[in-house]
């Protein structure tokens, strides 16, 4: 606890210089009478010795003992009369004092010195506890040069209340915060939001301790969160004090989001006074102070916030489409609904040039052609009222549209004011068309209906879970119904965010994630790219983990091969939060498996870009201190991949970090699923091209199956002219345990009991399967930098060569296993010509049980 400590006269000088402008509260001090001699004496004399006689002080009631011999005209409080004499290099303790005068308050009386000397006061509060310190006296001190006193002197003394406090009482000395919210857990650190602070000076902040000295080596954050996206956050620092020459230390920071990881955007040392204006959603304010400084000439800061609510021009697009395709594309629409449209036009251009691109009631906001725009903020509060308010959102044939609401407040009861989502382009008469309302909120995505009201944050300033849809056409219109005529203290209106996304090139949206798209490789280009969302807007309410995701899911005869080639610097937040983990950030690693993040917290804590497989295996990650030269990164797989991108803590002011990665499904049909029934034949790996990067990677998971309906003998031969580890690639043969269903969704042979593993190294190798074993499952598993090279044969032998009474064969020896060929080969010659007449396999299999004398 480092405020448990106050230390030194020269300290309790000082702070009471600083604060010569300020008047401070101070905890009032109990006093027996008026006519009392000091605090704890009500008469010198008049009442009987300790030791006996009669004419020593007379002691205040409460908590007062005798000084005794030393000052019999005197009385101390209880448990500091042996400082009766000398109040010297004493410490106080808030407990013990407590203990033994019942009182958390008293008096520091020091002797008379002569100067140059020095004594010190100890002033231990209790936990929960402040000290305050009230100098009422000061005689011939001398002058202080910062580090001694550089004058001789006589008599020195000074005269001092004290009081320990009890943190919750807010009567007491200094400056009190206002408008703002202690964060639960921290020393210092404060939460200020918009709907606390509104109108001028109902929120200030200042620095611990204000208008006295701070104490030493504490960071103090004050976060201020905006509920709405044009709120601007003004911090005028009405007075700054802090150390001279001290900016390492002691000094202020502004960052453009909740984490002080986030970007900087002011640091305040040596000012006095500034004015500080950022957009939202998140500031953070951090205060650090370091060591104590003499002459203790500093104080900290104070400062008044202000919420400005601003519709900044300067704001990152939107701009309302400028070319406007020419309505008479809009084929499907009456002659009604086009000049309706046509108006809207109008009404979104002047939106455009009147009100700095804002989209309000009337917008038709189209996501194509020049100056089409992708994704905005809209709110129905930047254009004149309008009881109906309806925006469009027009995409090209291939968008869906996401729409996420931030802030809204309808008021008017039993659903009279609404809101509501629809898919499609919908015009409402200007007298409102209540039998059809309803109809259409079956049909609505969603719909809100009032009273209700929501707040983009929480009361300790957590943004709420979005609340968003998504649409299944390229489509969608926002109404809003609300009274007729605007409330005077209460507006209705909503605010929020839309997005187009091109499910051609962007990837099938996932409607319930809040980035997350598929690519499936049958139905994408053949060729595209991926980068870091775009959709900014709609990530304006996330100040935590953003983890983005594309997967790729390439059809039974393809592969997808991955490749990042651009990426940014990536910050890590390790010192998130009050948490200081000490802990090194995250690394990359690249070798024969890939490249790696090594992290020593979890690696949601650090951004990174990771090309995952299916499984949850991390085939290749990138974070921290990767190397551009490493890029680009390959991945080539043949079965389902993600790539994710995850910033550990993202804010809308900060964004994350970009990256570029292509993509391409290739037609190449060796992996995959594949069932073979036929009695013998032969799997090999070809040859697909390389792109020649040094951080290339092959991840392959192929399964085949080797079924038969007839009884046999199988044989399998694997062979590699690779010199590779068992762990970058290998083969392994399973027994069969059905159809199971597949982490894609289909149906896939699930792989029982392991028989045998292949390794590369073992060059080449026979597994002899048991006998009956008829269907068995093959799998190829590699994770390699080297495109595994292997060949599969197989065969069966369908009769038993043995006599039918005999036992299964064991494995055959090399020598018997000639012999047993040749046998073999002429019972196949039989069974051809019989079932040569037979086209049936079922028939064949009869046949061949008959021609060996089994019963059926
Ligand atoms: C207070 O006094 C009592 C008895 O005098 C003693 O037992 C106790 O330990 C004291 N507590 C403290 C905090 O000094
Ligand atoms: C008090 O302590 C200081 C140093 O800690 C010492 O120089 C001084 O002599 C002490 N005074 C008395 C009266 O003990
Ligand atoms: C204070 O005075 C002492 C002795 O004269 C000197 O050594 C020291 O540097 C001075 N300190 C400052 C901060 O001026
Ligand atoms: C969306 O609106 C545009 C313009 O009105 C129209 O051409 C298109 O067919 C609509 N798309 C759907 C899916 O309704
Ligand atoms: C891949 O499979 C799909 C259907 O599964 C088929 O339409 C397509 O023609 C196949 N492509 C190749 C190259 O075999
Ligand atoms: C596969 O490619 C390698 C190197 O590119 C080459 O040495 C080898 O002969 C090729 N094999 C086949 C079967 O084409
Ligand atoms: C087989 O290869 C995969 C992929 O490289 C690896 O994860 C696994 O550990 C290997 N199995 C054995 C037994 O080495
Ligand atoms: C397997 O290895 C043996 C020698 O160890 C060799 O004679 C044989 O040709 C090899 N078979 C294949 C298919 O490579």
């Amino acid at each position: 606890m480092p405020a448990r400590t106050m230390r030194a006269v020269a300290v309790l000088l000082t702070a009471a210089c600083a604060a010569v402008s300020a008047q401070i509260a101070w905890t009032p001090i109990f006093l027996d009478a008026s006519s009392q001699v000091d605090l704890w004496t009500q008469s010198s004399s008049g009442c009987a010795c300790p030791g006996g006689g009669e004419d020593c002080a007379c002691c205040v009631r409460d908590g007062a003992c005798p000084c005794g011999d030393v000052a019999p005209t005197r009385c101390s409080q209880c448990g500091l009369e042996q400082y009766c004499s000398n109040m010297c290099n004493i410490t106080i303790d808030s407990r013990v004092l407590k203990n033994k005068s019942g009182k958390t308050f008293g008096q520091i009386k020091s002797p008379s010195i002569e100067g140059p000397g020095a004594c010190s006061y100890v002033l231990q509060p209790d936990a929960g506890q402040r000290v305050e310190i009230q100098l009422y006296r000061l005689v011939s001190v001398g002058r202080f040069n910062g580090s001694r006193i550089t004058e001789k002197t006589i008599r020195s003394q000074f005269l001092a209340f004290f009081s320990f406090t009890s943190l919750s009482n807010t009567q007491g000395v200094g400056f009190h915060p206002r408008g703002g919210s202690r964060i639960p857990h921290t020393d210092c650190d404060w939460l200020y939001q918009d709907v606390s602070c509104r109108g001028s000076g109902t929120c200030v902040l200042a620095s611990p301790g204000y208008p006295g000295l701070y104490p030493p080596h504490r960071r103090c954050r004050y976060l201020f969160a905006t509920n709405s996206v044009h709120t601007r956050v003004k911090i005028i620092f009405t007075s700054i004090m802090l150390p001279r020459n001290h900016c390492a230390t002691d000094y202020l920071t502004l960052r453009a989001g909740s984490s002080p990881s986030a970007s900087l955007l002011a640091s305040l040392c040596s000012e006095r006074i500034a004015t500080l204006e950022q957009p939202g959603p998140n500031l953070l304010l951090e205060f650090n102070s370091g060591p104590l400084v003499p002459p203790y000439d500093y104080n900290g800061f104070i400062a008044k916030l202000e919420f400005l609510e601003k519709i900044d021009t300067s704001a990152p697009p939107p701009t309302v489409a400028a070319a406007s395709p020419p309505l008479a594309a809009l084929t499907h629409l009456t002659h009604g609904e086009r000049n309706a449209l046509a108006e809207n036009d109008a009404a979104a251009n002047e939106i455009s040039t009147n009100k700095g691109g804002h989209i309000g009631c009337g917008a038709t906001v189209r996501g194509y052609g020049a100056g089409g725009i992708r994704s905005g903020h809209f709110d129905t509060r930047t254009t004149a009222w309008r009881s109906q308010c309806v925006i469009h959102l027009v995409g090209i044939p291939t968008d869906v549209v996401q729409v996420s609401l931030f802030n809204y407040n309808i008021r008017l009861q039993s659903c009279r004011s609404h809101i509501e989502i629809l898919e499609g382009l919908h015009e409402f008469g200007a007298r409102g068309e209540r039998g059809d309302r309803f109809e259409r909120g079956d049909r609505a995505l969603l719909r809100v209906c009032g009273p209700s009201v929501r707040e983009a944050r929480d009361p300790s300033g957590r943004f709420l879970f979005r609340q968003a849809v998504t649409s299944k056409g390229s489509n969608l219109t926002l109404l809003v119904r609300r009274a007729t005529t605007q409330s005077v203290d209460e507006e209705e209106f909503v605010d929020g965010a839309f997005a187009f996304y091109d499910e051609q090139h962007e990837g099938t949206v996932s409607p319930d994630a809040t980035c997350a798209s598929t690519h499936y490789g049958l139905a994408s280009p053949a060729h595209g790219g991926v980068s870091a969302p775009s959709h900014h807007h709609m990530f304006w309410n996330i100040e935590e983990r953003l983890m983005c995701t594309h997967r790729f899911i390439p059809a039974s005869n393809q592969s997808v091969t991955i490749e990042i080639q651009h990426l940014d610097r990536m910050w890590s937040a390790e010192q998130t939060g009050s948490v200081v983990t000490g802990a090194g950030g995250c690394r990359t690693a690249c070798g024969d498996a890939g490249c790696e993040c090594r992290a020593a917290t979890p690696l949601q804590h650090h951004d990174h870009v990771a090309l995952v497989a299916g499984d949850g295996t991390h085939l290749s990650c990138l974070c921290g201190d990767f190397q551009a030269a490493w890029l680009p990164v390959v991945v080539r797989s043949w079965t389902s991949l993600r790539l994710e991108y995850s910033v550990a803590h993202y804010t809308y002011a900060s964004r994350g970090f970009d990256y570029a990665a292509a993509y391409s499904f290739n037609d190449d049909a060796m992996c995959g699923q594949r069932t073979y029934t036929t009695h013998s034949g032969e799997i090999s790996s070809r040859n697909v091209s390389v792109t020649g990067s040094l951080n290339e990677f092959f991840y392959q998971q192929c399964t085949w199956v080797l079924d038969s309906n007839v009884e046999r003998q199988l044989y399998i031969d694997i062979s590699s002219e690779q010199d590779k580890s068992c762990s970058s690639w290998n083969i392994t043969l399973h027994e069969w345990s059905g159809m199971g269903a597949h982490s894609d969704g289909g149906l896939a042979a699930s792989a029982g009991d392991l028989l045998y593993t292949f390794c590369a190294r073992q060059k080449n190798h026979t597994f002899t399967l048991p006998w009956r074993l008829n269907t068995v499952v093959i799998r190829l598993v590699a994770l390699s930098r080297q495109q595994p090279l292997y060949t599969i044969r197989w065969r069966s032998q369908v009769v038993r060569a043995n006599n039918r009474l005999g036992p299964p064969t064991p494995v055959p020896a090399a020598s018997a296993k000639a012999s047993r060929f040749d046998h073999m080969i002429i019972n196949y010659l039989l069974l051809f010509l019989l079932c040569g007449f037979i086209a049936s396999e079922y028939c064949c299999y009869k046949m061949t049980l008959f021609a060996l004398g089994e019963r059926f």
